[in-house]
């Protein structure tokens, strides 16, 4: 496979409204999913809850690919049935979470860069094997007093774009994550400045390592308050500052954006995507990669119960609808028949 289908499978994965379900939590983060609504984590709770989202009635008309922790792609339910193979049938492209978490950068802060990058080339290949059609590395970037320092900023982009590099060199597409954790008291503009220095510095590093561009798909964070800041969410605000940033950092050879979700609520996740559509055409698809903002709704409503997979299935599909509408700059809240979720 030639650059020109990593193009081509970038181009299909942000196309007619569609976007990325993360369902890629690790079995520490799923735990804390499923604690949340007290339910236990096992093999089998993982995949009854994550077997049902994928054979959600529709969805593949709004969710091109699903990212799959390791445990996800290969797992079978009871019936023998495979769960990626389940995504390719509706014509979902799998993908897999490929880096392996994140190592303290410094003692003395709480800094961190991303780990697994000696062994990512061997790891890479079963995935080949097996049918994956894209990968994701998350880099995560805190914000707080001195802190990102350059040190860990040009660790993490040069870490993305050696992942990038391995992953379009094993034919597979590379989402690139450098996230900006919202975590902290910091303002908006904190937010603005220390993303435009990240992705800066990421395409400074995508370049030196001849990553081909075409080649990728890039997953930010929203230009946000910090989530122990006073500043008030203006969802104009965000959309606003959220594309002058990405205008000013991202080349147009990049064929698409996927935002992360980074905590915020599922009706916000949607609002802001769809005010940034609504705002002047950018050079690249703007669509959705969510995790949480996708799930936390449907999370609640499975409780862990087979008897609400219904329930869980219209939820879910309801969200990934919601979304595709905002990738188009069409979803209006007269849509959202829960007006519940309106006020949270
Ligand atoms: P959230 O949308 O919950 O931030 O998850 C996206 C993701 O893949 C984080 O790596």
């Amino acid at each position: 496979m030639s650059m020109e289908n990593l193009e081509n499978i970038a181009k299909k994965i942000v196309d007619n409204g569609r976007g990325i379900l993360a369902a890629d939590e690790s079995t520490n983060t799923i735990k804390k999913r499923f604690d949340s609504i007290n339910v236990e984590s096992n093999e089998k709770t993982r995949c009854n809850y994550r077997e049902t989202l994928f054979s959600t009635n529709g969805v593949s008309k709004f969710i091109s690919g699903v990212i799959l922790f390791e445990e996800t792609f290969f797992q079978k339910n009871s019936n023998g049935e495979s769960l990626k193979e389940k995504l390719e049938n509706i014509n979902c492209y799998p993908g897999i979470k490929i880096d392996q978490g994140l190592e303290i950068f410094n003692e003395d802060s709480i800094e961190t860069y991303t780990k697994g990058i000696e062994t990512l080339d061997e790891r890479l290949k079963p995935f080949v094997e097996n049918g994956a059609k894209f990968t994701k590395w998350r880099a995560v970037i805190n914000i707080g007093k001195n802190i990102p320092s350059n040190e860990c900023l040009e660790k993490n982009s040069l870490l993305l774009a050696e992942y990038a590099l391995i992953s379009q060199n094993n034919k597979l597409l590379p989402i690139v994550e450098p996230e900006v954790i919202m975590d902290g008291e910091h303002d908006l503009d904190k937010c603005y400045e220390v993303t435009k220095k990240t992705l800066n510095q990421l395409f400074v590093s995508l370049k030196k390592k001849n990553v081909d561009l075409k080649g990728i798909l890039l997953k930010p964070n929203m230009i946000v308050p910090g989530n122990k800041s006073d500043e008030k969410l203006n969802i104009n605000k965000i959309a606003e500052r959220t594309l002058e940033c990405l205008i000013g950092s991202v080349p147009k050879e990049v064929p698409g954006i996927v935002f992360l979700s980074g905590g915020l609520s599922s009706i916000n996740a949607t609002m802001i995507l769809n005010e940034i559509n609504k705002l002047k055409s950018a050079p690249w698809k703007l669509s959705f990669s969510y995790g949480r903002a996708l799930q936390e709704d449907a999370l609640i409503a499975w409780g862990g119960k087979s008897e609400n997979k219904n329930m869980v299935q219209k939820i879910f599909l309801h969200r990934a609808k919601m979304n595709s509408l905002a990738c188009y700059g069409k979803w209006d809240k007269s849509l959202e028949e829960n007006s519940q979720l309106m006020n949270k």
